[in-house]
């Protein structure tokens, strides 16, 4: 099996097993299609791990199986924000319609504390939650794939972490992006770390190299040899939390034997017949999504036509509303009283979005939270699988930051997440997405800080439809929002939903950023006389996405415009 997985990866990644994105012209309109599968689809930010996750289904494996297989590749083959260091969020829908949401966030250590990131005179310290090792939350991948495999796993979990070990000891080629990622980040490996991290080069890294995690192949074999106690306890443990030690940081030997990664019950809500079903908290995304989608449904976004004035006003003034009650509202509901089911039922909605006006924007300044009675009580990556048999599930997992805090655990060869900088370090000081919260998402010991990852599964008349994701920090939720309504409103197929040019409002900053060079003169001039503030940003989102078609074929739609986003499928 293991020599079967190394060919298989090496002679596919030559021929490829399905169709590639194809545009299809008719008279006056192109269609652009993603990757066509007629069964089975892995869509993810790294060609190799897709491969992976397509080899891993050929052989029998099912979507979870396949899911796993990923997570561990990506940990070696995109260590920007693939991961064993940092945590995520899975969202899961069976053949038989059954849907499941895992949440395998970090948890703040035991001994952190609210103030942890203030100076003596209550000011937070820059850097302080976004670099080195005080930065870094108890990591929850690891727990959480295991917890995966054991509900819905097939295949035994060593066939499903041994392709990421032979990724890792055997070397495979750096994409032009990766090599530019590592060359970038030099300079901040060398400030985090005092030996020789396998990134590290005095010549700037090549597309084409090969490229050996050769400590982390050997990580990798001690958790395929001793399961998620490999990780959180023993000699991965023990390296963890002397290199953290070593640098301020406050992860001990008993926070790791202690994670425990959760099954929460997932949101479902509609949009114009279809069921959505997404994460909840400690994720804002299903909560925000929901509400945007609610807000929408009021409006004849189809018709306006796609990234019209009127459609990016409207969406805008919804998403200023929605992010206002996230920054209240929203943290880790086994600490906070989260007022769920207000934020998400229609008279709070209906009631949230009446003073939206057609014609002219309100400024931020004059958005409050909406009003929630209260009970008392307070680079990221996306991928998405679907099986022969219909199951799907929708994973975004992250270690914040590229490269997360940018420290590589000594001896045992991954990096470290930053998530601790998604808490709201002090009440209205916004984090490094600019997003300011509150009360809620205050740092506590064992708590989970707030997400905006939004993994995603649409289903329409009972059967399933789409499933959906990315990176992007706070730009998560309107990325997600976007594509699905490039899909159900603007009617485009799922290359096309991931292609669009993708614009974001978070309320504060009262901003729209929309993506460089890609939005029409006359839109950006309208906003503007509505008097919208525009701001421009490189890209949003590196969507990875399903789509079943009509005929049951699966259309992969991997964002190849803005990373190296694959979809396989066969
Ligand atoms: O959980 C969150 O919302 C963030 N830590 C996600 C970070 C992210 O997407 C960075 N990638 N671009």
């Amino acid at each position: 099996m293991k020599l079967l997985l190394t060919v298989s990866i090496s002679i596919l990644l030559i021929f490829g097993c399905s169709k590639p994105p194809q545009n299809i012209s008719n008279n006056s309109t192109e269609t652009v299609l993603g990757t066509i599968g007629d069964s089975a689809m892995v869509a993810s930010a790294h060609p190799i791990a897709s491969q992976v996750g397509a080899d891993i289904m050929k052989n029998g494996g099912n979507a979870f199986d396949a899911a796993i297989a990923v997570q561990f590749a990506l940990a070696v083959v995109y260590p920007v924000a693939g991961n064993i260091g940092g945590g995520g969020f899975a969202v899961i829908r069976e053949s038989n319609g059954n849907v499941a949401s895992l949440d395998f966030r970090e948890k703040a250590p035991k001994s952190a504390s609210k103030d942890m990131y203030l100076d003596s005179e209550g000011n937070v310290i820059k850097g302080k939650s976004t670099i080195g090792r005080l930065a870094c939350g108890v990591p929850g991948s690891v727990d959480g794939m295991f917890e995966l495999h054991k509900k819905y796993g097939s295949m035994p979990m060593d066939q499903l972490i041994q392709p990421a070990i032979i990724l890792a000891d055997g070397g495979f080629p750096l994409t032009q992006n990766e090599a530019s990622n590592l060359n970038r980040f030099q300079e901040e490996f060398k400030m985090q770390n005092n030996w020789d991290l396998p990134t590290m080069r005095e010549s700037p890294w090549k597309e084409g190299e090969t490229m050996f995690y050769k400590d982390l192949a050997v990580t990798l074999a001690i958790i395929r040899d001793f399961g998620k106690e490999g990780f959180y306890e023993g000699i991965v443990a023990d390296q963890i939390v002397k290199d953290v030690q070593s640098g301020g940081g406050l992860i001990t030997m008993d926070d790791l034997a202690t994670y425990e990664s959760k099954w929460r019950e997932p949101l479902v809500g509609n949009y114009r017949n279809h069921k959505i079903i997404s994460m909840p908290p400690p994720s804002s995304g299903g909560i925000a999504l929901l509400q945007l989608l609610q807000g929408t449904e009021d409006y004849p976004i189809g018709t306006w036509g796609h990234n019209s004035a009127k459609a990016i006003h409207t969406m805008t003034e919804l998403e200023r509303r929605v992010y206002a009650d996230r920054a209240t509202y929203l943290g880790d509901p086994d600490f906070y009283d989260v007022p769920q089911e207000m934020l998400l039922s229609e008279s709070y909605n209906e009631e949230r979005f009446l003073d939206i006006s057609a014609k002219s924007k309100t400024p931020s300044s004059e958005i409050k939270e909406g009003n929630v009675e209260m009970i008392e009580s307070v680079e990221t990556t996306h991928f998405s699988v679907v099986d022969v048999d219909g199951n799907s599930i929708a994973i975004t997992t992250t270690l914040n930051g590229y490269f997360g805090n940018k420290v590589m655990v000594k001896g045992a060869g991954f990096f470290l997440n930053n998530e601790m900088d998604d808490f709201s370090a002090k009440p209205g000081v916004p984090n490094q997405f600019g997003l300011v919260g509150a009360e809620a998402n205050a740092v506590a010991p064992e708590k989970r800080m707030l997400s905006s990852m939004t993994p995603t599964i649409v289903e329409k008349d009972g059967e399933l439809l789409m499933v959906v994701g990315t990176p992007g920090g706070s730009t998560i939720i309107t990325s997600v929002y976007q594509t699905i309504l490039n899909v159900i409103d603007h009617e485009m197929t799922m290359q096309e939903a991931v292609n669009a040019e993708k614009f974001h409002h978070q309320w504060l900053p009262d901003l729209i950023l929309i993506e460089e060079n890609r939005f029409a003169e006359n839109v950006v001039d309208d906003l503007t006389s509505m008097g919208h503030v525009i701001d421009v940003r490189k890209q949003l989102g590196k969507m990875d996405c399903i789509l079943v078609h009509p005929d049951g074929t699966l259309e992969g739609g991997s964002d190849y415009t803005r990373g190296d986003n694959t979809s396989i499928g066969f």
